[in-house]
C-alpha cells in the first residue's frame, strides 16, 4: 500500500477568488494535500457551499473584496488568528470585465478590473509579506496571470493590460521579498480550451490548481519570480508553418 505524500501537509493557505472555478480546484487539492486553506471572496453563499463541501475542519470561509486593502488586511489577520501562521497565499481572484473595443473604452470599467486584477494582487502581496516577514516565514505567493500577460490580442484590454502588470508586479516584488526568503511566482493559465482547437487535450481548472500546487510547495523551492504557463503548449507556437501531425 502506497502513502500519500502530503505537498502542504500543516500549511496555511489564503486563496482568493475561491468561491469557484480555479480557486475552488485549488482549494479542494491544497486541502487534499494537507493544507488548511481560508477561502476568500465576494461570492458569500458559494464559498460557504466550498466549506462544507471540503469540511470545516480543514478550510473556512472569509468575505474578502479584493479592492478593499482593509478586507485583505483583515483577511491576513483572520487567517493568523485562526491557523496561527500564514505560509501560502494564493491570490487567483479576477474579472474579465468589458468586452469593448479600445474606441469604445469604458474607463470606470477599464479602472474596476485594474482594481481586482491588479490591485488586489499587489494589495494581497503587501499583507501577505508583511505577515510572513514580521513572523520569520519563507512563505509562497502565487499569482494567476494569464496568457494575455504575456500577449496581445487574446483577451479584452484592460484585461490584458491587468494581467501584464500582474506579472509586472510578480517579478518585481519576487526580487524584493527574495531577500527574507519569500518567493512570488504566477500561473498563467490559456483559456479552457476544446478538443478541436487541442487535438484532444482539454485544459481544466484542476490543470491549473496542480501548477499553482507545485508553486506553493516546497518542491519549486528555488523558483521565485516565474510565469508558469499552462497551455499545453499551444501559446509557444504561433503555428504558421504547417507540420502534418497525424
Ligand atoms: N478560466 C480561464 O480560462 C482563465 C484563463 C486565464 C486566466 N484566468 C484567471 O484565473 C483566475 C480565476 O478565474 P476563473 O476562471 O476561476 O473565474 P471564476 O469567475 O470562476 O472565479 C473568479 C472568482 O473571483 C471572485 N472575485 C471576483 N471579484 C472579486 C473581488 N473583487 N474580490 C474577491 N473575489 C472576487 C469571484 O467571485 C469568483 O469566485 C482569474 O484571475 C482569471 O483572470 C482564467
Amino acid at each position: 500500500m502506497s502513502i500519500k505524500h502530503l505537498r502542504l501537509e500543516g500549511k496555511v493557505a489564503i486563496i482568493t477568488g475561491a468561491a469557484g472555478g480555479i480557486g475552488e480546484e485549488a482549494a479542494r487539492l491544497f486541502v487534499e494535500n494537507g493544507a488548511f486553506v481560508v477561502i476568500a471572496d465576494v461570492q458569500d453563499e458559494l464559498g460557504d457551499q466550498v466549506v462544507a463541501s471540503i469540511g470545516s475542519d480543514k478550510a473556512c470561509y472569509k468575505h474578502c473584496d479584493v479592492r478593499d486593502e482593509k478586507q485583505v488586511e483583515e483577511t491576513v489577520a483572520y487567517a493568523l488568528e485562526k491557523y496561527g501562521t500564514l505560509d501560502i497565499v494564493y491570490s487567483n481572484a479576477g474579472i474579465l470585465g468589458s468586452l469593448r473595443g479600445i474606441l469604445d473604452l469604458d474607463m470606470a470599467s477599464f479602472k474596476n478590473t485594474m482594481a481586482i486584477n491588479v490591485c488586489g494582487g499587489a494589495t494581497m502581496i503587501k499583507h501577505a509579506a508583511r505577515a510572513m516577514i514580521a513572523r520569520k516565514i519563507r512563505g509562497s505567493i502565487v499569482l494567476t496571470a494569464s496568457i494575455a500577460a504575456t500577449r496581445g490580442g487574446l483577451a479584452p484590454h484592460a484585461y490584458t493590460a491587468s494581467k501584464h502588470a500582474v506579472l509586472g508586479v510578480v517579478r518585481s516584488a519576487s526580487r524584493e521579498l527574495g531577500v527574507y526568503g519569500i518567493r512570488v511566482n504566477c500561473v498563467s493559465p490559456f483559456g479552457v480550451a476544446t478538443p478541436m482547437s487541442c487535438k484532444g487535450v482539454v485544459l481544466k481548472a484542476r490543470d491549473i490548481a496542480e501548477a499553482a500546487l507545485f508553486l506553493a510547495s516546497n518542491e519549486s523551492g528555488c523558483i521565485s519570480g516565474h510565469d508558469l504557463v499552462v497551455d499545453g503548449g499551444l501559446t509557444i507556437s504561433c503555428n504558421v508553418f504547417p507540420i502534418d501531425a497525424k
